[in-house]
């Protein structure tokens, strides 16, 4: 079983692969190529629950669905999102939530959204054996404050972004993902820190990379214009379900192939 220290021991050895993944059949298929973590995103609100943020997504939600990665999965290391209040208000029902993700549903850690709320939080939990990832950026569950604009453009917001990274780590996050950040900023938290950064829309200098696995498979109405396009999932699944409409329209299916006469009930039925 892989464990975060495998994750930490990568950093500036060779580049780390993290998918996200809300299914049992898509994680398998992300496990067996090779990729290194997966994430079950709260980004499943909009990816698979048909939501139009990340805000809606419950605990109930991202468990379920990390429960399914777990079950898909044999050597990646599974990182379960914490949604939106789940933390950050009250430490001991974060920790509750985190737990859960870990001892009912078989995560090996947790994500957190972060900011200056979460260090301690981060601390607690890394204390009690719940290795936490944390999150610095573009956090789209501040999107009714930030909107989804690209983070630490000024020197400020920079300055603060490296502070907060820092402060990370020493509580004990064992990785950091930098969203939507310029690649500059996120080369230089790179190198500031002993832990793997994990960056989507901050550039190549990062120790990783993450995308949304409905981007990656182009199975998505919309992607932010940092993600990249690998596949026609949705193209193959219009041509697979059309295909299934016209043999059955046509009576073309089922045919005696995907069917069963008992001999038995021959002349009586
Ligand atoms: O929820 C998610 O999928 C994420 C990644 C985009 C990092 O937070």
């Amino acid at each position: 079983m892989p464990t975060v220290r495998d994750i930490r021991a990568k950093a500036g050895e060779e580049p780390i692969t993290m998918l996200t993944a809300y299914d049992a059949p898509t994680a398998s298929v992300v496990d067996e190529a090779g990729i290194d973590v997966i994430l079950v995103g709260d980004s499943m609100g909009n990816a698979v629950l048909g939501y139009d943020s990340t805000l809606p997504v419950t605990v109930d939600e991202v468990a379920s669905r990390t429960g399914a990665v777990v079950r898909g999965v044999e050597e990646a290391l599974v990182v379960a999102d914490l949604p939106f209040l789940s933390f950050g208000y009250d430490e001991k029902s974060a920790v509750e939530n985190a737990g859960r993700m870990l001892k009912e549903e078989g995560a090996n850690a947790v994500k957190i959204e972060s900011g200056r709320h979460t260090v301690g939080l981060t601390e607690t939990l890394s204390q009690v054996g719940i290795p936490v990832m944390a999150h610095l950026g573009l956090t789209p569950q501040r999107v009714n404050q930030l909107g989804y604009a690209r983070q630490g453009t000024s020197r400020e917001a920079a300055d603060e972004m490296v502070e907060l990274a820092r402060e990370h780590e020493e509580a004990g996050a064992f990785s950091l993902v930098l969203e939507h950040v310029p690649a500059n900023l996120a080369a230089t938290i790179t190198e500031e820190l002993t832990i793997p950064t994990i960056g989507i829309g901050a550039g190549p200098h990062t120790d990783g990379q993450v995308l949304v696995i409905t981007d990656v498979m182009g199975l998505g109405d919309w992607s932010p214009s940092f993600s990249k396009q690998f596949g026609d999932v949705k193209g193959e699944m219009q041509r697979a379900v059309s295909a299934y409409r016209d043999e059955v329209e046509s009576g073309e299916f089922p045919s005696d192939e995907h069917s069963h006469v008992e001999e038995e009930l021959d002349g009586v039925y």
